[in-house]
């Protein structure tokens, strides 16, 4: 063979290569709801998959005498941070209503459910009256000053509350959204179930609507997620409570709140896009009219989708490679988030047979749907680095996650306690990939160049969260 055919020949192979290496959405949607096996605290049920794992914070809410075992840890850490947890749930439950079918098809809704159940039935726990929400288990500076499996935990299991005197709308608005919607994603398996949801809902945005004002003002200690307002959270819960009662009361609220503008990003601190593309849905479906207010939250959410989709006034930033890039600390939070909200309101559109006029030209749900599957696909690894952001999928992927749990060994293989100091210097500090491998974790993922340091202390970026992987469960399933 001549160098002249070789070279074609490279270049085509090189082709297939790629093209085999296209993406297994089924595949990463199992691993995806596998990762909230590896973040339970509490008592593991026999079910559990994620063995390396075992029982902790058993005794979380006797400070207060109060049973609060259970829920998630938040990230790397072993706190249970209240305020994205609830947001968790709300996106977990989003994607269950959303796409609950193809979660089905894929053998993984009863996984879902689950995930879901694990975090409400901790909120459930967690409201033990009307005004009352405990909203955090958990010293986040002692917990960060510390390197240790949540099994050895040696640090304060401090349980803190809002309640009349201390208000937190933000956290109970969210843990309203994450009610309301998951009494929708129950409503047909667990009637019952579903309705004690949405009266812990409802209750709970009664509090948030009537006692105002940002928890961490109440919690101190929830500094490390501190809300930057509380409005976004009440028009949220108010979509998610309508869209789950049909009660005029949050259409009332709805129509006379402050619809939010054109938001920069969609976050565990800013639901405004949730709630503006929750009206839009209901604009579309005849629930609501196209008038006053109303069209003003579709309005942003269009806008918000156009930007994300670089068709708008005010484009998301693109890496090189192909990246939407908001902010160099866990970026790819905004964008799984983002995700969800335009694959659904791709799915709202095709269903309204309508298209998104967007200010730089009409965007079919087709679109839409083909830009987000670009976004996903470079998550998993066709992007310049070639390197899977989500752990345990591909060749490549994070070895030295941000992660305590998983980067000690297993307290299965070993039972001596990994000390508060004794886990930096015997784990933390260590140069070798992590023992356990949390499937299904999303790192923070790369920088603006496309770029990722793959070193345990890089928090910015070989973190993950929660908040994370959540809304990825429901576009995984839509793609898959
Ligand atoms: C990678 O991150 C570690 C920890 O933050 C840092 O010490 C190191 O310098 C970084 N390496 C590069 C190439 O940026």
């Amino acid at each position: 063979m001549s160098p002249k055919t070789l070279l074609p020949l490279g270049f085509s192979l090189l082709l297939l290569l790629q093209g085999a290496a296209s993406s297994n959405y089924g595949a990463a949607l199992t691993k995806s709801l596998l990762y909230f096996e590896a973040q339970r605290s509490g008592k593991l049920p026999p079910n559990q998959r994620v063995l390396w794992r075992g029982d902790s914070a058993l005794q979380d809410g006797n400070d207060a005498g109060v049973d609060l075992v259970g829920g998630y840890y938040d990230a790397g850490d072993n706190v249970k941070f209240g305020f994205p947890h609830a947001f968790t749930v709300t996106l977990l439950s989003w994607g269950v209503i959303e796409y609950g079918q193809q979660l089905a098809a894929k053998k993984e809704l009863g996984h879902a459910m689950e995930a879901i159940k694990w975090g409400t039935d901790y909120f459930i726990k967690a409201h033990t009256q009307p005004n009352v929400l405990y909203g955090q288990v958990g010293d986040g500076d002692a917990d960060h000053a510390c390197w240790e499996r949540p099994e050895d935990m040696t640090t304060p299991r401090t349980s803190y509350k809002i309640d009349g005197q201390h208000p937190g709308s933000d956290l109970a608005g969210e843990t309203a959204a994450a009610f309301a919607a998951a009494s929708m994603a129950f409503s047909k398996s667990d009637p019952s179930y579903s309705s004690q949801l949405l009266s812990h809902g409802k209750q709970l945005f009664d509090f948030a609507k009537t006692h105002q004002g940002l928890y961490q003002n109440s919690i101190p200690q929830a500094k490390f997620y501190a809300s930057s307002g509380f409005e976004d959270e009440l028009v949220w819960a108010a979509a998610w409570l309508y869209r789950a009662t049909n009660d005029q009361t949050y259409v009332n609220y709805l129509g006379s709140a402050n619809t939010g503008g054109t938001r920069s990003e969609f976050s565990w601190d800013d639901k405004y896009t949730g709630a503006q593309v929750l009206v839009a849905k209901f604009i579309m479906e005849g629930r609501l009219p196209s008038t006053d207010n109303w069209v003003n939250y579709k309005s942003h959410a269009e806008q918000f989708i156009c930007n994300t989709v670089q068709k708008g006034y005010n484009n998301v930033k693109m890496t090189r490679g192909g990246a939407l890039w908001w902010l160099s600390w866990n970026n790819v939070q905004y964008t799984t988030s983002a995700l969800l909200l335009t694959i659904s309101y791709a799915d709202w559109l095709n269903a309204a047979r309508s298209n998104l006029n967007c200010p730089n030209g009409q965007v079919s749900p087709d679109q839409l749907i083909a830009f987000a599957r670009l976004q996903v696909d470079y998550i998993l690894g066709r992007n310049p680095r070639g390197m899977s952001y989500m752990l345990g999928y591909g060749a490549r992927f994070p070895q030295q996650l941000h992660h305590r749990g998983s980067s000690i060994v297993s307290i299965k293989k070993d039972k001596r306690l990994v000390t508060c100091t004794g886990g930096y210097t015997e784990w933390f500090n260590r140069q070798a990939p992590n023992p356990n491998i949390v499937y299904g974790a999303i790192a923070g993922g790369p920088d603006q160049y496309d770029n990722y340091n793959d070193s345990r202390p890089n928090y910015e970026q070989a973190e993950s969260a929660t908040v994370n992987t959540a809304p990825f469960v429901g576009v995984l399933a839509r793609l898959a």
